[in-house]
């Protein structure tokens, strides 16, 4: 019978964390993440954008839609470690094709209605 031989992997000898550093929406951000932090993570809880959205979490519903150098990415499914370097664009700022004004830009102050 042969003798098996086994790989040993040490996590301590692989870093586990990584600075990522980033221009997001036009302004250059960096962080100290885990290797295994998400894209929309980094954005909502390290980088404080709350405004890209964790919806299912699971790359079905899209509200996390961020464009990656102007590419198209749903930044739950996806690493923040991969994108060191990467101009990201939230849906926060007009240049996203998602953008849509705050609900109430253009509704002023007090209505009028017809009356009659
Ligand atoms: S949170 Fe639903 S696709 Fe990312």
């Amino acid at each position: 019978m042969g003798r098996r031989r086994f790989l040993v992997v040490s996590t301590a000898a692989v870093g586990t964390t990584s600075t990522v550093g980033l221009t997001v929406n036009g302004e250059r951000r960096s962080a100290a993440v885990d290797n295994r932090t998400s894209l929309l993570d980094l954005l909502r809880e390290h980088l404080g954008l709350p405004g890209t959205k964790k919806g299912c979490d699971q790359g079905a519903c899209g509200a996390c839609t961020v464009l990656v150098d102007d590419r198209r990415v749903n930044s739950c499914l996806t690493f923040a470690v991969m994108h060191d370097g990467a101009r990201v664009t939230t849906c926060a700022v007009p240049a996203c094709p998602a953008w849509r004004p705050p609900v109430n830009a253009d509704v002023p102050e007090r209505a009028v209605l017809p009356a009659g």
